[in-house]
């Protein structure tokens, strides 16, 4: 069995190689425009959503070539939504990955075309694909589509960005948390499913259920490490949250209701792959750092 800090490694590194090579050249124009995608994107990320794919893959037993390019979409389109929630329109933060925001190293509209270009090289990446068949490619580019978009990830920051000086109920915070956090991860191991030629509809809707719980618990941890982590250790302000009073998980239902969701819903997830014949220890593995993780 692969520990923690070797999965992280392996695929991490993978999916850093297919980023490095997906990525315009600074030396090409617009050089700038350029440079500041290559920043956003190549700088020191966790890479949980590559790794979901890839270890997703592992489990179903995918070819690792067939996960490339969606664990390289899904990490670009990521990478494009910090940088616009960093945004001073957004959430304003000045430090993002151990370094500064894209916009304070270069500027805001340097900024808000970095987040244009690197969305549509997300898709331009599933679309030239050729480890995976068409068929393939156009159902990664609806889904991917799908959970990016404004029933996704950008309609959970549409919420969140309603939701300064507003106190949610716990379904209202759980609902815009599956949409800005949860659709992405839901994304990443679904498109691993579409690459699996053997897929089949119960193991999909499994799948589906065990990354909504997930996507749940990733943001429920990112709000408790911004009231209990470390600027240093995060690599982005801590107390970020609470500075704008946005509502957030904990802030609702308490630090250790938020701890015992976690648990639970850890536990739930667990059970879903539980019904698959499927050898998923490395996926396994992920879940539980996701719910531990300090950064
Ligand atoms: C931070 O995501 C934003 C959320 C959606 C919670 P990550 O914690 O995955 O950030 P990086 O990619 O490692 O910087
Ligand atoms: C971000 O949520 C979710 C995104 C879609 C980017 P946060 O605003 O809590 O993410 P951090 O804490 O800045 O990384
Ligand atoms: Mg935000
Ligand atoms: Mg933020
Ligand atoms: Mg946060």
């Amino acid at each position: 069995m692969k520990k923690i800090d070797e999965i992280l490694d392996q695929y991490a590194g993978r999916v850093n190689q297919q980023l490095e090579k997906c990525l315009p050249e600074e030396s090409d124009p617009p050089h700038v425009l350029h440079q500041a995608m290559r920043y956003a994107v190549l700088g020191d990320g966790k890479r949980i959503r590559p790794i979901l794919v890839y270890t997703t893959g592992e489990a179903l037993g995918v070819p690792l070539e067939r996960l490339d390019s969606p664990a390289c979409a899904v990490e670009l389109i990521h990478s494009y939504s910090l940088v616009h929630d960093d945004l001073p329109a957004m959430d304003d933060d000045d430090l993002r990955r151990g370094r500064p925001t894209c916009h304070k190293a270069f500027d805001e509209a340097t900024a808000i075309l970095v987040g244009d270009a690197v969305q549509a090289l997300a898709f331009s990446e599933l679309a030239n694909d050729s480890a995976n068949t068409l068929h393939r490619r156009i159902a990664m580019i609806q889904l991917l589509a799908e959970c990016t978009g404004s029933q996704g990830m950008v309609g959970g920051q549409a919420i969140d960005l309603a939701s300064v000086d507003k106190k949610l109920s716990k379904e209202e915070i759980e609902h815009m948390h599956r949409l800005k956090t949860g659709a992405l991860i839901k994304a990443s191991v679904l498109m691993a499913a579409i690459a699996d030629h053997t897929n089949n509809s119960e193991t999909y809707n499994h799948l589906a259920r065990f990354a909504e719980c997930l996507g749940l618990i990733f943001q429920i941890r990112d709000d408790i490490l911004d009231i209990q982590g470390n600027t240093e250790i995060l690599g982005k302000p801590q107390g970020s949250d609470a500075a704008q009073n946005k509502p957030t998980y904990p802030s609702i239902v308490g630090m250790e209701e938020a701890e015992n969701a976690s648990s639970e819903l850890l536990r739930q997830a667990c059970h879903e792959m539980d019904q698959l014949s499927v050898q998923w220890e490395s996926l396994h593995t992920v879940s539980h750092y996701i719910v531990t993780r300090s950064l």
